[in-house]
């Protein structure tokens, strides 16, 4: 009869041990117990970037990569993706279910009305220079959100807790838009409460003087889907290090700016700017064939970028409905020149051996940019579109980490490998 045990023999002293194997994962700290004599410290698990590592016990989302699967508590990308709204989706994402029309409206309502700053936030944020990255001005408002509510530092209070999360997911259009607006050199627009969530963030983005600035429907559904794709991905790299963060029992607002400072970097919440910059230096359909060429000799490393995924291994289900949007996105704003050399790329590789043998396949970022750019924000805003909506995975994240009690402060290991011990120098003697 099979048994949920690992049994492991230590080759080095002959001894066998045998460990519980719970969900598919055994205990790394039951390795400790696995010695050589008495005063060793005890077997651990090497693991560099968390390869192989859980880290947390999560019912938020779901990922398979091999199938192409993504899940928000148990309902599939595809579904919400067309038929649910973000605040619906933020609403599933913080509470675990689908919210009743009721409790849709309480939470919209609440949402919309912490939509606004305090006057000194305004001032924080026009003390950056002209030319401050607008992820920069994001991350360190937020972190300065922290010194506004002082009272958000008592996170095991279930009602301040709550009130955080939803001021964070409130306040980021408004942050993101004025970080925009700075960038442009026009004054900020303050929030409208009659708009929806994307519907005023676009607002306070575009408006122009006293002219309102007049929303188009197929635009701000766009975003809105594109809002769904984002708000959750499981343990990646911000959220891990929001949880990280988090886990010191910091208030939220300083933990998730350290989930901005990680989205900030290139290989995460960048890679659809890499895609724009890779579809311009192609710059004609007719140099993709030898693009191609040029990524499958491995010269100069380069990669197609927006093209494979470290957990998705058949294909993105992101992918494919952003793709869907750009279409409907192009109907509006006419195509992105860029679009036929993105679309030539994508019809070669996907019948090349290369990327087939290497399961290499169009991820969310590939179509992202060219939306984006299409709705004119420069490239530089693209990781903040990115930021709005994966706020509240972030707060979903940080408050299921707060009840686990099983989590305690991270604090990995390490396998030393520096100088043994050795007696100080003195200069004249070095
Ligand atoms: N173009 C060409 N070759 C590639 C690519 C690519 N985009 N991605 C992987 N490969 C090759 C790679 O050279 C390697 O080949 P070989 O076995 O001959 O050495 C093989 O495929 C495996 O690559 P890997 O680097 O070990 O795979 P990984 O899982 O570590 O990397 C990745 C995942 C996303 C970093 C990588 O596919 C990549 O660099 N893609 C381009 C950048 C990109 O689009 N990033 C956005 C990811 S989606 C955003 C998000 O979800 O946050």
């Amino acid at each position: 009869m099979s048994k949920e045990t690992l049994t492991i023999t230590d080759n080095r002293t002959g001894k066998t041990y045998e460990l519980p194997i719970s969900q598919g994962c055994i205990r790394t700290a039951d390795l400790r117990q696995i010695k050589v004599d008495p005063s060793d410290f005890g077997l651990m698990g090497y693991d560099p970037a968390f390869l192989n590592t859980a880290n947390c016990r999560s019912a938020i989302t779901f990922i398979d990569g091999d199938k192409g699967i993504l899940e928000y508590r148990g309902y599939p990308i595809e579904q919400l993706a067309e038929q649910s709204t973000f605040l619906e989706v933020c609403y599933l994402l913080m509470n675990g279910e689908l919210p009743s029309r009721q409790e849709l409206a309480d939470f919209t309502h609440v949402i919309t009305h912490h939509t606004y700053v305090h006057e000194n936030v305004k001032t924080f944020m026009d003390g950056f220079r002209y030319d401050a990255h607008p992820m920069s001005m994001l991350a360190s408002t937020v972190a300065a959100l922290s010194a506004f509510y002082p009272e958000a530092k008592n996170i095991q209070d279930p009602q301040v807790r709550r009130i955080q999360m939803m001021r964070m997911v409130a306040k980021m259009p408004t942050l993101a838009a004025f970080s925009f607006r700075h960038a442009m050199g026009l004054p900020y627009v303050y929030p409208n409460n009659d708009l929806s969530y994307v519907g005023n963030f676009l607002t306070m983005i575009k408006k122009i003087g006293t002219d309102s600035y007049r929303l188009n429907p197929v635009l701000e559904r766009a975003l809105d889907i594109l809002f769904i794709l984002h708000a959750d991905h499981e343990q990646n790299c911000s959220t891990t290090a929001v949880r990280l963060v988090g886990s010191s029992e910091v208030d939220p607002y300083s933990a998730v700016a350290a989930g901005i400072t990680a989205l900030y970097g290139p290989l995460h919440g960048g890679a659809n700017e890499a895609v724009l910059k890779m579809l311009r230096s192609i710059g004609h359909l007719d140099k993709v064939p030898e693009f191609i060429k040029l990524v499958k000799s491995g010269e100069g490393e380069t990669r197609l970028m927006g093209f494979g995924h470290r957990v998705y291994k058949s294909y993105d289900p992101r992918a494919k409905v952003i793709k869907r949007v750009a279409d409907e996105v192009f109907e509006v704003t006419g195509k992105n020149p860029l679009l036929e050399i993105a679309l030539e790329l994508e019809r070669i590789a996907l019948q090349d051996d290369y990327f087939i043998k290497r399961k290499l396949y169009p991820n969310v970022d590939f179509y992202s940019g060219l939306i984006y750019e299409a709705m004119g924000f420069q490239q530089a805003f693209f990781p903040v579109l990115f930021g709005i909506p994966r706020t509240v995975g972030w707060v979903s994240q940080w408050e299921e980490m707060v009840l686990d009690q099983e989590q305690k402060i991270a604090r990995p290991r390490q396998v030393y490998v520096g100088h043994p011990r050795r007696d100080y120098v003195p200069f004249d003697k070095r």
